[in-house]
């Protein structure tokens, strides 16, 4: 099937089978090289990208239902001003996610922020996957994203009145 979409604010297409996991799309047809295929099953949160600016594994996310629909991976987010929020936050906090993870843990911040006006840390605790790795804890992460948060809560009363 024919599948059209945007991908990180560009127009997308592609002909794949209609299951396809959107991953493997991203990787094989658009050379996304941030996403890391390890459980294949949505579970160890190593393939987050944005849809609709929800945080999906993208690895479960078949091609059929990415139709029409804005998706956004990390090396979009990388090229937007409101990426340096997110820097912010993850040092401020002593986050300092390795190669592997950086990305999903941008990712998963970027939707919690996206999606909570007053974002409580119950939230992201709840939004966390299943699998956590080791080297940093839950904490750490929880503050990191509270810090980005404040940091785009100022960048929007900033822009607004500028
Ligand atoms: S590869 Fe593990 S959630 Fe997608
Ligand atoms: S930060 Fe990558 S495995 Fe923990």
């Amino acid at each position: 099937m024919d599948i059209r979409f945007t991908l990180n604010d560009e127009l997308a297409f592609a002909t794949v089978p209609p299951t396809t996991p959107l991953a493997r799309i991203l990787r094989d047809h658009f050379s996304i090289g941030s996403l890391h295929q390890t459980c294949a099953s949505g579970q160890c949160g190593q393939c987050l990208v944005l849809l609709e600016g929800a945080a999906v594994p993208s690895c479960i996310v078949p091609a059929f239902s990415v139709r029409g629909y804005a998706v956004e991976t990390v090396e979009g987010l990388l090229s937007k001003p409101e990426f340096m929020d997110l820097e912010k936050g993850f040092l401020e906090a002593g986050l300092s996610p390795c190669p592997l993870c950086a990305g999903n843990k941008a990712i998963l911040a970027e939707s919690l922020i996206r999606h909570h006006p007053e974002l409580q840390r119950q939230e992201i605790l709840s939004a966390l996957p299943r699998h956590w790795c080791p080297c940093s804890t839950v904490d750490t992460f929880t503050n990191a994203v509270l810090a980005a948060w404040n940091h785009r809560r100022r960048r929007a009363r900033h822009a607004q009145t500028s």
